[in-house]
């Protein structure tokens, strides 16, 4: 006659996973892999473009107001120089937003002649403790203001700092 046997392992497998879901190295595990992806998932991009001939100062209050704003709502950072005819633009943020914007830029019959000098992904954020928003750049004296503050980032080996500051230095003497 067979022995009739208790079957545990129903039990069993629902104990394992409790024992998992419930332990801290689990959660540590889970919290590294999070941070490893938000590292991924920052990028930058920066360019060079002409602004058209037929745009007035009102015409640059909107598009400086309508960058700010925009930026500073979906934590872009970085800063828009505009030097003469110039602009010149980093962006930095959460890859998908950056790119869903570049694209944007992109197409905005405002300016052309847009030269791609930086499309990357990075590990932090450079810009962020530049200013209180994101930045505007029409005058020398906040010119200067960037140039120094990029100089810093230089002295702490930030990853293209060195590629900024020359292109600051060339709006600088231009
Ligand atoms: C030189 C230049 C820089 C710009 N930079 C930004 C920017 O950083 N953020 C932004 O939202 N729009 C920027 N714009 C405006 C965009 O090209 C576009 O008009 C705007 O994103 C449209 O947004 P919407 O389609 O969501 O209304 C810029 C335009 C120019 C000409």
């Amino acid at each position: 006659m067979k022995e009739a046997r208790a079957d545990y392992s129903g039990f069993i497998h629902l104990h394992t996973f409790l024992i998992n879901f419930s332990n801290p190295l689990h959660e540590i595990d889970l919290t590294f892999r999070n941070f490893i992806l938000s590292l991924n998932m920052l990028k930058t991009i920066c360019y060079k473009s002409k602004a058209k001939l037929n745009i007035n100062i009102m015409g640059f209050e909107a598009i400086f107001n309508e960058t700010q704003t925009k930026n500073d709502s979906k934590n872009i950072t970085g800063v828009l120089v505009k030097r003469g005819q110039v602009f010149f633009q980093i962006l930095e943020g959460e890859s998908v937003i950056i790119d869903a914007l570049y694209l944007k830029i992109k197409k905005d019959s405002r300016h052309t002649d847009i030269i791609e000098l930086l499309n990357k992904s990075i590990s932090q954020l450079s810009f962020k403790g530049f200013d209180t928003g994101y930045s505007v750049i029409e005058h020398m004296d906040a010119l200067y203001g960037l140039q120094n503050y990029v100089i810093n980032l230089e002295k702490k080996d930030t990853e293209n700092s060195t590629l900024f500051l020359q292109i600051i230095e060339d709006l600088l003497t231009t």
